[in-house]
């Protein structure tokens, strides 16, 4: 009986708790399959005698192979992952079956899979998975072990001479296992970009984020396995933590918690799904085996497990405090605190009579150059000693809240005099150089290390002379095109005021990712070289990186929460949302329309600018919030009207000076004023 009572209290307490988004035309674009099995989509290769291959999409009928060798390739449309199923249905004692798995359609073959496990010259570590003889006549299933993380492409060959009929192939998805309908999301997104050539262009790269991260909230037993057993092959037992579901770096690899990656991936996540327990898990995994003595935490989770990297250990703190935003979880901070301030203590020892942090721990996103006074190392320190500070004043840790920014405001200083190099109006990476990084530049000013407008002015201005048509070049890393450092690129040149270059770059770099058919076309890839091609690292002397690249990786989804917090505008200022800030950047476009939860309910924005430079913003946030709207980067076309209205009330005569206003249902609106019209 207690039982049933507590389970009525929970029954009724989800619908309080998950409000969906409302429905509407950006639900077309929602990558999520609508149930968690599906079927092939397309044929997209046959090879040898095989008959019926079109009968498989839809599971309209069997087909047939015959003879050792001959195979059919399946698409299933978009990236998927999890427990093929099929029927075999006419077999012989001799009849067997090599399965073969890929992304890309580049690897489609019938002798490997793309390579989850290992990167090797070969690029065919991982292999076939082999149905050995004889079959089972009837349905079969994919062992749980041999779950194939993250595909588009099922290549099936009969590895016998003798025929086999199979029918209804069907894939069983296992990310997200603790959610039934894929497609419920709690955020929304949609703009009409009537300056892309596909006006659908930036709400589909906003869903294709949303989806990645989908594809790497995976069960907590489901991993890849290290070290990597077997060989070749693979197996995806690995245990990922302390608990399920969890936030991985990639669908197919490495399934691993990796912080760095969810400093991109959990804001996507928070924006979208609003499935932050997935986040929660993974810090918590990181914590629980912090080094007692130095603080150290790991900077990537079971089964791999490595000490090593300062800029990942950063971005656990960096993760602490995005889930306290999000959550207000009060109880999971208090009971972190200690470890959560040793953590900090760790960095902070190793800022040495300089005034910068040493960076001696050099793991890091792939980068070259990351060690020693490195300035995208002492962006990081500076990003998570304000985070501390902002974490400790939201917990009536008043005096601890004073230190840090005492220490942030010592790095800030000495940062501009080691790193500003005002011949290049960029930042230089290390003091003994002017290679000036796109990760460095980006986090300082996204971070605000600048001290004047100017300087992010020029930062922006700067950061573009690394592009090229698709994308971001990143000096740190020659001849890739990294999507994680570009999402913080993004989020800088919104920073400085400069939408319409920000969603410049998210129409190159993304639109050329979720089009190329290298691609999956569904979710975001991992990195990709300046041309184009996918041997992302393959310069750095990462050997097989073609087949290995992730083509679901969350540190790709950047524009997704970009596009959130300052194209529609709406972003939080205090945990839960209980302050939050509507500040919208029109960067070229005439409206959107969006809107994300916290535990306190909705946040919905719908802002639409017009011709004639009036603009009107319907805001519905929780009751007894408080917000303040800032129209500094509402772009009006010439000398376009002034009036700050709020609810028809007149707030203030220019856009320049943000104004605070209550929660609720509101109505911001930008109109002529009738005085100025009247003296003409
Ligand atoms: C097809 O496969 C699905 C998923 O395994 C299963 O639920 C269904 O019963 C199968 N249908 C037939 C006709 O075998
Ligand atoms: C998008 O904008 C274009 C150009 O302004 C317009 O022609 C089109 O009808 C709009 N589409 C939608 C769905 O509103
Ligand atoms: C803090 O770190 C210690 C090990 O140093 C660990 O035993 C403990 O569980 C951690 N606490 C949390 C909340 O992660
Ligand atoms: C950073 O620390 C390492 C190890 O102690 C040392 O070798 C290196 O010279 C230091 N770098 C700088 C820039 O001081
Ligand atoms: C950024 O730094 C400048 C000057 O250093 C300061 O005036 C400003 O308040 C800071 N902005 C934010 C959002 O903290
Ligand atoms: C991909 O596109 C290129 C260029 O448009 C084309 O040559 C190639 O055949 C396409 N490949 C596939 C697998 O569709």
């Amino acid at each position: 009986m207690g039982n049933l009572r507590s389970l009525n209290v929970l029954l009724l307490a989800i619908p309080l708790a998950f409000c969906s988004a409302p429905a509407g035309p950006w639900d077309a674009f929602n990558f999520a399959p609508a149930s968690k099995t599906v079927w092939p989509t397309a044929v997209f290769h046959t090879e040898g005698s095989v008959t019926g291959a079109d009968d498989l999409p839809g599971n309209k009928g069997a087909a047939t192979l015959v003879g050792n060798g001959a195979w059919l390739a399946l698409d299933f449309g978009l990236e998927v992952g999890g427990l093929i199923s099929l029927n075999f249905d006419t077999v012989t004692p001799a009849s067997s079956v090599n399965l073969a798995f890929t992304e890309s359609s580049v690897f489609v073959r019938p002798d490997a899979s793309d390579d989850g496990t290992q990167c090797t010259e070969s690029m065919k570590y991982d292999g076939v998975f082999n149905i050995p003889a004889p079959l089972p006549s009837g349905p079969w299933t994919l062992p749980r072990a041999s779950m194939r993380g993250g595909f588009r492409f099922l290549t099936i060959v009969s590895a016998s001479d003798d025929p086999v009929t199979i029918s209804n192939v069907s894939c069983s998805i296992t990310f997200m296992p603790h959610v039934e309908n894929l497609r419920d999301y709690a955020g929304y997104f949609y703009t009409n970009d009537s300056l892309s050539a596909d006006a659908d262009l930036l709400t589909k790269i906003w869903y294709a984020g949303a989806y990645t991260v989908q594809t790497n909230t995976v069960p907590g037993d489901s991993g890849r396995m290290w070290p990597l057993v077997p060989s070749p092959g693979w197996s995806t037992t690995g245990n990922l933590g302390v608990d399920g579901p969890i936030i991985v770096d990639g669908a197919k690899r490495d399934r691993t918690v990796w912080p760095g990656d969810m400093g991109i991936a959990t804001p996507t996540q928070f924006v979208s799904t609003n499935d932050v327990i997935a986040t929660r898990n993974a810090l918590d995994v990181l914590f629980v085996d912090q080094e007692p003595n130095t603080g150290e935490l790991y900077f990537v989770g079971p089964p791999i497990k490595g000490r090593g990297s300062d800029t990942y250990h950063a971005w656990t703190l960096v993760g602490a405090r995005n889930y306290f935003m999000y959550t207000g979880d009060r109880e999971w901070l208090d009971n972190l605190w200690t470890n959560y301030t040793k953590a900090v203590t760790f960095l902070t020892n190793k800022v040495d009579d300089s005034g910068l942090i040493n960076i001696t721990g050099l793991g890091d996103w792939a980068r070259l150059g990351g060690g020693g006074h490195n300035a995208a190392g002492n962006a990081i320190l500076y990003k998570v000693l304000t985070d501390a500070a902002d974490l400790a004043s939201h917990t009536d840790r008043t005096d601890e809240a004073a230190q840090y920014l005492a220490k942030a405001a010592a790095l800030k200083e000495v940062y501009n005099t080691a790193f500003w190099d005002d011949a290049q109006g960029m930042y230089r990476d290390n003091p003994d150089t002017t290679l000036a990084a796109q990760d460095a530049n980006s986090f300082a000013v996204l971070y605000n290390l600048t001290n004047t407008p100017d300087q992010a002015t020029r930062v922006s201005e700067g950061l573009t002379k690394n592009w090229n048509d698709i994308g971001a070049v990143a000096p740190e890393l020659p001849n890739t095109i990294s999507p994680f450092a570009s999402g913080f690129e993004i989020q800088a040149h919104f920073e400085a005021g400069q939408g319409e270059r920000a969603l410049d770059l998210i129409r190159r770099e993304w639109g050329y990712m979720l089009s190329t058919n290298l691609s999956v076309q569904s979710t975001l890839i991992e990195g990709f070289t300046a041309d184009g091609g996918i041997g992302y690292r393959s310069d750095t002397g990462y050997a097989g990186d073609l087949a290995y690249t992730s083509h679901a990786h969350g540190w790709s989804t950047g524009p997704t929460s970009a596009l959130t917090f300052y194209l529609l505008g709406i972003s939080l200022t205090a945990p839960q949302g209980a302050q939050w800030r509507f500040a919208p950047h029109t960067s070229g476009l005439p409206a959107a329309e969006g809107g994300f939860e916290t535990p306190l309910g909705r946040f919905d924005v719908k802002w639409a600018l017009a011709q004639d430079g009036s603009f009107t913003a319907e805001l519905a946030t929780p009751e007894g919030t408080e917000g303040v709207v800032d129209l500094a980067n509402v772009v009006q076309t010439g000398t376009g009207p002034t009036r700050v209205l709020v609810d028809g009330q007149k707030v203030a005569d220019g856009v320049g000076s943000p104004v605070s206003v209550a929660g609720g249902s509101r109505k911001v609106q930008i109109r002529s004023s009738t005085c100025a019209k009247k003296r003409k």
